[in-house]
């Protein structure tokens, strides 16, 4: 058994900003199921959106994310989000990320502009802002003598008091399985904390990677947290369309240069603009609108795409604001700076998650929640474009705070997993056909509009796979692909769940059985039943 202060389950922004955080006062374990520099961090592209030119002001920023959410932004939670937006980015400065400057500028950086925003207030290296930044705090993480990480280990569960049969229901550590071992190893903590990301990859067509399968949100819902507003998936305007471009983004700030949204035109030409037609915002619109003017267009003209064309600009321009979507479009034959860029909508970020309160406390004691993986109040009915990485520097510095300022607690011994279980031949091939099956129907029918049909069809498969899958994980040996797929059958069953509740449309949540937004609306909140999370169960068998 491992023991640490503070076990963190994930390894983006808001894993190792927290570990960066706590070190010099606590002995911090990170796990992360793929390598130290992994999740949607490392791939964010935009920048991070705060309160830094002269001209604008919290005021601003918070009545741009308060419009973006449809009306389910907690204002105070916003406020204190964006309140903490210059000095999480100056924290960033003072580590040594090397945002792209701009001596004309005051401020002396670059500062872009990505829809919905109604000011440049979005900082930035180039347009590879998250591998810069997990760059440079990963080294520094891996320079600290207090911050211990374990690469390739996956979470399987949370332990808590309550499933060992403990009064006080509280969060003791986690199981993990160590991908090049196979073995599990136990990790006691006085502080857990889920870092884990989104779940993009519950759906077919994403921009996320591999790693965002709704591991945190299952297990904070298996360990007794509520959830809330799980309907609202944004799905991204523009992912790149190529055979050959798996999950490759073209960040909105394209469309904050100038970049234009056309249907395809004949023999080759530009086609004509559409965006205009759908809201006078045009291509600056909130996304959840221009997500769903291009799912409009091309569903009614059959298309398999459309083309955000921003070669209208000059070469040098986009070869020095845009290096890295440049190069990537050559090596695919497109050339930006002469031709249009073919882009569909995909599956790019939770807005809901686990709950937690501005601490980052969740339900469970002991059991904090950061990053993508929570629902804050922050991004409402649907995200500002930005905003997200601001949150995950926000909330590692409020739940470190709350941490450091806990007193010591003893943690028992706890029990190992079963490691004596039998790997079933069958395993590997059901568990790739149903994660197929699952988002495939998900896309169909949980996608950028819905109706209560297709949302019930859906909910019905969900459930039978998760049966078949439940009966692998309680009697075989785990592995990392069958821990990925229970936990996207459970995280897509939630989604169901809420999405099925909402009687209304409202931001990212379309149906056409209700397409009027209500004058009032409020969140929705799930709820685990007691009896699935306090009561012992076998060891390993969750
Ligand atoms: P992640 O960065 O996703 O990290 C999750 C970590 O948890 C990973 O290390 C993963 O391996 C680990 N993990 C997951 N499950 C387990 C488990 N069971 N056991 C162990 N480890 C686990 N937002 C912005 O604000 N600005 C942008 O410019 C921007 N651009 C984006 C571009 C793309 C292509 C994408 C996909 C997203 C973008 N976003 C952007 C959103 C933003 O990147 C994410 O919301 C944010 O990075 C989430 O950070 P996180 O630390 O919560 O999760
Ligand atoms: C982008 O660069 O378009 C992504 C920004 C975000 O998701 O916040």
């Amino acid at each position: 058994m491992q023991r640490f202060d503070v076990l963190i389950i994930g390894s983006g922004l808001a894993g190792i900003a927290l570990a960066l955080r706590l070190a010099d006062q606590r002995k911090v374990a990170i796990l992360t199921k793929q390598e130290l520099i992994s999740g949607a961090s490392a791939w964010a592209q935009g920048g991070i959106a705060g309160v830094l030119s002269e001209g604008d002001s919290v005021d601003q920023h918070v009545q741009d994310t308060l419009v973006a959410g449809a009306g389910l932004c907690d204002e105070p939670m916003t406020r204190f989000i964006v309140e903490r937006s210059r000095d999480a980015i100056h924290w960033l400065i003072q580590r040594g990320v090397p945002f792209t400057k701009d001596s004309a500028s005051t401020l002396g950086y670059h500062l872009t502009r990505e829809g919905g925003h109604s000011q440049r207030r979005i900082i930035h290296v180039d347009d590879a802002t998250g591998w810069a930044v997990q760059q440079t705090l990963a080294a520094q993480v891996q320079a600290h003598p207090n911050i211990t990480v374990f690469e390739h280990h996956i979470a399987v569960d949370l332990i808590t008091s309550g499933k060992l049969g403990m009064r006080e229901h509280r969060c003791l550590g986690a199981y993990a399985l160590n991908n090049a071992s196979g073995k599990v190893t136990t990790f006691a903590a006085q502080h857990t904390v889920l870092a884990t990301g989104g779940a993009g990859k519950v759906y077919l067509y994403t921009t996320n990677p591999d790693s965002a399968t709704g591991d945190g949100i299952a297990m904070g819902w298996r360990a007794g947290c509520r959830v809330a507003n799980l309907e609202f998936i944004q799905f991204h305007p523009t992912c790149l369309y190529h055979p050959h471009a798996k999950s490759f983004l073209i960040t909105e700030a394209v469309r904050g240069e100038g970049g234009v949204l056309r249907l395809p035109g004949e023999g080759g030409k530009p086609g004509e603009r559409f965006m205009d037609k759908h809201d006078p915002r045009a291509e600056l619109a909130p996304r959840d609108v221009v997500a769903r003017a291009i799912d409009f267009e091309m569903k009614k003209r059959g298309l398999d795409c459309v083309y955000l064309d921003i070669s209208h600009k000059p070469a040098e321009f986009l070869k020095g604001h845009f290096p890295n979507i440049y190069a990537r479009c050559l090596e695919l034959g497109i050339d930006i700076t002469k031709q249009p860029i073919p882009v569909v909508p995909a599956a790019h970020y939770t807005c809901g998650g686990v709950m937690v309160d501005r601490r980052g406390r969740s339900d469970v004691a002991n059991l904090y929640g950061i990053g993508e993986v929570t629902h804050t109040g922050l991004h409402g009915a649907n995200r500002l474009a930005s905003n997200s990485l601001l949150e995950c520097l926000v909330f590692a510095q409020a739940a470190a705070d709350d941490i450091v300022q806990q007193p010591d607690i003893a943690c028992p011994d706890l029990p190992q997993w079963d490691e004596s279980r039998v790997v079933d031949a069958d395993e590997e091939i059901v568990i790739a056909h149903n994660w197929n099956e699952l988002r495939h129907f998900m896309w169909d029918y949980v996608g950028i509009v819905r109706t209560n049909k297709r949302l019930q069809r859906a909910q019905h498969r969900i459930r039978l796979l998760f049966d078949e899958v439940h009966e692998y994980y309680a009697n075989f040996r785990i592995s990392n692909d069958l821990i990925e797929l229970r936990n996207l059958l459970q995280t897509a069953d939630l989604i169901v769940q809420c999405a099925l509740l909402r009687h209304e449309s409202r931001g990212l949540h379309y149906s056409r059985d209700y397409p009027h937004t209500l004058a009032s609306s409020h969140n929705t909140v799930l709820t685990p039943a007691r009896s699935s999370y306090a009561v012992p169960a076998p060891s390993g068998a969750g």
